[in-house]
């Protein structure tokens, strides 16, 4: 039981996976059976997941080249996922070649993957952390090799925050990762939110809960919480598609889901 509360010892096809059901979302190949069914109850329960799910790197993606653009060159990107396409440095250096990231992740699966596609990558780290102990990832000695703390850096915790139910104090973990973060550092943050399907939670909640990770939607209230006193860059915290689109199909995704259903923002230390 306790590995469904973030801690997967061993490779197990026969548990859904939440890496791999999100690789499912998305299209990937990484999947197994039983990834694949629980994603495809999900979907039922929430069509839009799908779309969630695609939408949230596109999000990321527009974040992190924004970033990149305007002088950040250092990445930590805590549960990052299996690599798909456009992962954080490959859109950061292609801003900036010598962008520098550090993937984490407590998924021995994400490592596994991770370091055979990301292993001849430059300036790029992947560590296997729990996001529940921050100070074990804000001080590791390869996150700290790599990562300069004195200098601008953004702090990605993206489709994560959602896998920690509230018995783990999400808000204090958050804080911790804002905490180090130095003056003109940015958290980048996306969460997600039952106020569009509220009648879908239930179902999704219960496929979750027989995955390797239990996952809790929040309020809009909440997730806008996770971002405390730093300075919510525009437009603020929106649904993923709404956050700068840049393409006519995303603004069209934006204008047509208004309702919350996966909230997200970049907010800057001052
Ligand atoms: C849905 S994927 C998100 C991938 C990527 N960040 C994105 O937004 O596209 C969530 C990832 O968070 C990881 N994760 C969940 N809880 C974690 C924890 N407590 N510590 C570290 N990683 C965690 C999972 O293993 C998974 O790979």
């Amino acid at each position: 039981m306790d590995d469904r509360a973030g801690e997967p010892r061993e490779v197990d096809l026969s548990t859904p996976n939440v890496a791999r059901m999100y690789d499912y979302y998305l299209g990937g190949k990484d999947n197994f059976a039983a990834d694949r069914e629980a994603a495809e109850k999900a979907l039922e329960f929430a069509p839009q997941i799908r779309l969630a799910a695609q939408q949230n790197r596109a999000f990321m993606g527009r974040a992190v080249r924004h970033l990149a653009e305007t002088g950040t060159r250092q990445f930590l990107d805590v549960g990052t996922g299996l690599p798909t396409q456009n992962n954080v440095h490959e859109v950061a250096q292609r801003v900036a070649p010598d962008a520098r990231v550090v993937y984490v992740d407590n998924d021995p699966v994400v490592l596994t993957h991770g370091r055979a596609i990301l292993g001849g990558a430059q300036n790029v780290d992947i560590v296997q952390a729990d996001m529940r102990h921050p100070e074990e990832i804000l001080d590791d000695p390869e996150v700290r090799k790599r990562l300069d703390f004195d200098q601008p850096i953004a702090i990605l915790l993206l489709a994560i925050v959602h896998f920690l139910p509230d018995t783990d104090d999400p808000e204090a973990v958050v804080a911790r990762f804002r905490d180090a973060l130095p003056p003109g550092g940015h958290l980048v943050l996306s969460h997600v939110c039952g106020d569009a399907l509220p009648e879908s939670v239930p179902g999704v909640t219960e496929v979750y809960r027989h995955s390797t990770m239990p996952i809790v939607a929040r309020t809009p209230d909440r997730i806008r919480g996770f971002f405390g006193d730093l300075e919510l860059l525009e437009p603020g915290v929106v649904n993923v598609a709404q956050w700068r689109p840049d393409s006519v199909e995303t603004r069209r995704i934006a204008d047509k889901y208004r309702r919350p259903y996966f909230l997200a923002g970049v907010a800057r230390k001052a």
